[in-house]
C-alpha cells in the first residue's frame, strides 16, 4: 500500500515554506550569473590558516573533551570569553552562567519560540524583516504583527499605536523581534534614543524584546551604538549573536544572552532539540579567540566589506536612474533598495536573471506581503570586478522596466 505522507505530518509540519532566500541561494551556482541574493560572508576572508592552528593545538592539548558531548549549556571556556567579549565591547553585563552556545543564532531563535509561543500567539516585528526569525516563528503557529521601520529604525507611534489596537482585543502580544544595528535586510541603525525607548515601551506593554545581533561588529564608520540589552536591569531583553559573520557561518556557533530564569528554559529546549551544540567548534573557537585572532580578524572582515560597499555605492550612484533610491549602510552587509512604485521585483527578477545577476525581492522581507518595489542587495560576497558588473547589468534590466512602463503609460491600450 502506497504510503499516503501528507496525511500524517503535523499540522505544524504542513506550515513549514520554503525560504525564498533558499531557494534563491541555487541561481548563484548558474554559470556566469552576478549574484547579490544570498547573504553569505566573503569566502576570502575566512582564516583558514589560522583555524587549521587553532584545531591543531585542540587536538594537541585536549582531543578527548572536544570529541565528547558537552553541557547543553556550552563550554564554559568559551562562554567565559564571550562574557568578557560582551562586557567589554557591547557594554552588556553578564557572566557565563548568562550564556548559552546554540548551533547558530538561528537555532537560539527556534528554541526561543519553542519556549515562548503557544499557537495563536501573537509577535511583533519591525519590518522588512530577517526573514529566517519569521520562518522560526511561524513554525510555532504564532500570528505576527508587523510594525514598520522609520530613519531612527522603527516606528515607535505606529507601535504604541498597534499595541493599543491589540490590547483593545485583549492581545497582549509576548515579544518583539529586533535586528537594531546594521539590520538585513534593510541596513538600517536603530537609534540611541529609539533603544531606550523600546525598552520603556517592553516595559509598559509587558513583553520582552529579542535583540538579534550578527552584524554589530562590521562597523565601517561613526560611532558604535550599544546594544538594547545593554540598558536592560530587569531581564527584559533576550539578546543574539553569532560567529557567523566575524568567524565562519560553517562552524554553526551562535550564542544567547539572558537572565538565569529565561535561559533554564531554553536549555531544557535545547536539551529536547540537539542535547548539546557542536562542540569539536565551540573548542576552536575558544582557542581563535582566547589566541587574540578575532580583533584582527574583524578588523580584517570590516577593510574588506567597506571596500565592497564603497565600490557598490559608487557604481549605484554613477548607473542607476535618480528615482531609484538607497541609502548608505555605515556598516554589515546589505544596501535596501527601493524602486518607483511602478516597478514589481518580483516580475523584474525573472529579466534580471536572464541578464545574469540576481537579487532578493523584497516582498520576501515583509511577513504580510507587499513593498513590491523594494530589493535587497548583498555587497560581502562578490569582488570588486562581479560588483561594478553586476550593478552595471542590474541598472540596464531597471532602465528597461522604466522605459517599458513609460511606454505603457503613453500607449491609450496599455493596462
Ligand atoms: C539577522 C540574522 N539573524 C540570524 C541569522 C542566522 O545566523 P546563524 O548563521 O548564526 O544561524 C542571520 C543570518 O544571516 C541573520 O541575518
Amino acid at each position: 500500500m502506497v504510503v499516503n505522507i501528507e496525511r500524517l505530518f503535523s499540522k505544524r509540519a504542513t506550515r513549514l515554506r520554503a525560504s525564498e532566500i533558499r531557494e534563491l541561494l541555487k541561481v548563484i551556482k548558474m554559470p556566469g550569473m552576478i549574484s547579490f541574493a544570498g547573504g553569505l560572508p566573503n569566502p576570502k576572508a575566512f582564516p583558514v590558516d589560522a583555524i587549521q592552528a587553532c584545531i591543531n593545538e585542540v587536538f594537541k592539548k585536549y582531543p578527548e573533551k572536544a570529541l565528547q558531548y558537552g553541557t547543553t549549556e556550552g563550554s564554559t571556556q568559551l562562554r567565559g570569553e564571550l562574557a568578557k567579549r560582551m562586557r567589554k565591547k557591547h557594554n552588556i553585563n553578564c557572566e557565563l552562567h548568562n550564556i548559552i552556545m546554540t548551533n547558530g543564532a538561528q537555532q537560539g531563535l527556534s528554541l526561543i519560540a519553542l519556549s515562548f509561543l503557544d499557537p495563536g500567539d501573537t509577535y511583533l516585528t519591525s519590518v522588512p524583516a530577517y526573514l529566517g526569525a519569521v520562518q522560526a516563528f511561524h513554525a510555532f503557529e504564532a500570528n505576527c504583527e508587523s510594525i514598520p521601520m522609520d530613519e531612527e529604525g522603527i516606528d515607535l507611534d505606529s507601535l504604541t499605536r498597534n499595541l493599543e489596537r491589540l490590547r483593545r482585543t485583549g492581545i497582549n502580544p509576548k515579544f518583539l523581534y529586533t535586528v537594531p544595528t546594521f539590520q538585513n535586510p534593510s541596513g538600517e541603525t536603530m537609534s540611541l534614543n529609539h533603544r531606550k525607548e523600546l525598552l520603556k515601551i517592553a516595559s509598559d506593554y509587558d513583553f520582552i524584546i529579542i535583540e538579534d545581533d550578527p552584524y554589530s561588529e562590521l562597523i565601517f564608520e561613526g560611532k558604535s551604538i550599544p546594544p538594547i540589552k545593554s540598558f536592560d536591569t530587569k531581564g527584559r531583553v533576550i539578546y543574539l549573536s553569532t560567529f557567523s559573520k566575524i568567524l565562519a557561518p560553517g562552524f554553526r556557533l551562535g550564542w544567547v544572552v539572558a537572565s538565569r530564569a529565561i535561559l533554564e528554559k531554553l536549555v531544557l529546549a535545547k536539551q529536547a532539540t540537539d542535547l548539546c551544540t557542536n562542540v569539536f567548534s565551540q573548542y576552536v573557537a575558544y582557542e581563535y579567540i582566547h589566541g587574540g585572532y578575532l580583533d584582527e580578524q574583524v578588523e580584517k572582515i570590516k577593510k574588506m566589506y567597506k571596500h565592497n560597499r564603497d565600490i557598490m555605492v559608487e557604481e549605484i550612484k554613477k548607473k542607476f536612474p535618480s528615482s531609484v533610491k538607497w541609502k548608505v549602510p555605515a556598516g554589515g552587509m546589505f544596501i535596501w533598495i527601493e524602486m518607483p512604485k511602478s516597478i514589481d521585483t518580483r516580475l523584474m527578477f525573472q529579466k534580471a536573471l536572464a541578464n545574469k545577476v540576481a537579487y532578493v525581492v523584497g516582498e520576501a522581507f515583509f511577513p504580510e506581503g507587499g513593498n513590491y518595489n523594494s530589493m535587497r542587495l548583498n555587497f560581502s560576497y562578490s569582488d570588486e570586478k562581479s560588483i561594478r558588473e553586476g550593478i552595471g547589468r542590474l541598472a540596464d534590466v531597471i532602465k528597461e522596466e522604466l522605459s517599458e512602463d513609460y511606454q505603457q503609460d503613453l500607449d491609450p491600450n496599455g493596462v
